[in-house]
């Protein structure tokens, strides 16, 4: 590890998240760290202190589904659900940032206190419930930052995860259908995200008629516009059985999906951890579980994409996910433990796998 690297280390690890970590709700230590990013990095002097102070170039260029991403480690999606800080996460060396989830209305989510952190055991559990502007504010901040398909504004690919409340199919499948015609202009990569434990779905029966139903709208949209259909990934629990699990793989072929986002937060986990807590478990408790469903999918599948989320807390992580066949992987409570360091030392090791 470089010096700069070292330094940047101390600096999160003495300063920056005893700050944060001294508020007890850690959604206020995050609003106020999103604040902080905007606030710094919306100016050009800001942005190039930042830069100086933070930036790795990744260096592992990898085209997955036809995207080409700079570095081989994003930003998993649930930290930027407004999209206000689309233009910043570069600046920390995020080969991709996912953006969402986003819901056709805008929600509240769950009432706080709804996630907690467990600094011992390097998780934290989030029962968030979807919070998010709601689709039209949302294009409108993509907009505004001139975020586009394909046009790089953002230095790094954008996907978009979107996702529904509602139980009634027919209902979750118009909700889909408004999320990709309204989002479509922006969006490098979707993602279905049908996993989230915190809010209710369409019963898994409808998940292949959904799909189905998302890949032909976006092969429409991207027909009318002339261009390659844009990917669609769909993230999955890690909770699913192997039955489950391969009926997935099916349903990826079968619909044409572009890959698996393996994987969103873990409800038994978290039963382990904090029984008495509502929601879904992250962090490092986690990294086993993930890293044996990218095993499981890799095994069985030679060639569908496979984008690794889950418990990623140090390079070593993100090395054995890519050592099992992940093509890109995604940090969040890595992020958030261990700070931008994580990524630079990342970035600093020029080839990971
Ligand atoms: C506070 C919080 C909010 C999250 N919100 C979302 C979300 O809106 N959509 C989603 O697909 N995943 C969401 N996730 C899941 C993460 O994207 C990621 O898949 C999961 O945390 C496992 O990765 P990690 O251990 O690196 O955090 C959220 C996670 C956390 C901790």
């Amino acid at each position: 590890m470089s010096i700069k690297t070292e330094t940047l280390k101390n600096g999160y690890e003495e300063i920056a998240k005893p700050a944060l970590f001294a508020f007890k709700d850690p959604e206020t230590a995050h609003k106020i760290a999103m604040l902080g990013i905007r606030t710094m990095c919306s100016t050009p002097m800001g942005r190039a202190v930042a830069e100086a102070a933070i930036y790795e170039m990744p260096t592992e260029p990898t085209t997955v589904a036809g995207i080409e991403f700079p570095g081989r480690v994003g930003l998993a999606a649930g930290m930027d659900k407004t999209g206000k800080c689309a233009k910043y996460w570069q600046i920390f060396g995020f080969g991709h940032a996912e953006l969402g989830t986003i819901t056709v209305d805008p929600r509240k989510g769950n009432p706080r206190q709804r996630m907690w952190r467990f600094p011992k055991a390097e998780a934290v559990v989030n029962y968030m419930g979807f919070n998010n502007p709601g689709v039209d504010a949302f294009a409108t901040t993509l907009q505004k930052h001139g975020i586009k398909r394909g046009n790089l504004a953002a230095g790094i690919p954008i996907g978009i995860s979107i996702g529904s409340v509602a139980t009634d199919p027919e209902e979750a499948n118009k909700e889909y259908q408004q999320l990709l015609e309204k989002l479509h202009p922006h969006a490098d990569y979707f993602v279905a995200n049908f996993s989230c434990p915190n809010v209710s779905h369409a019963d898994d029966n409808h998940t292949s008629e959904l799909i189905e139903a998302m890949v032909k709208k976006i092969r429409e949209l991207s027909n009318k516009n002339s261009t390659e259909p844009t990917p669609l990934f769909w993230k999955i629990s890690p909770d699913l059985s192997e039955n489950e699990l391969l009926r997935t793989l099916e349903i990826t072929r079968d619909k044409q999906v572009a890959g698996i986002i393996a994987c969103n937060t873990s409800v038994e986990l978290r039963k382990q951890l904090a029984p008495d807590l509502p929601g879904g478990l992250s962090g490092r408790p986690l990294f086993k579980k993930s890293l044996e469903v990218v095993k499981f999918i890799r095994q069985r599948d030679e060639r569908i994409p496979i984008i690794a989320s889950g418990g990623g807390m140090e390079v070593d992580d993100f090395k054995r996910m890519f050592d099992k066949g992940a093509n890109i992987a995604q940090a969040l409570t890595g992020f958030i433990f261990h700070g931008p360091a994580l990524i630079r030392e990342i970035n600093e090791l020029k080839k990971i796998a």
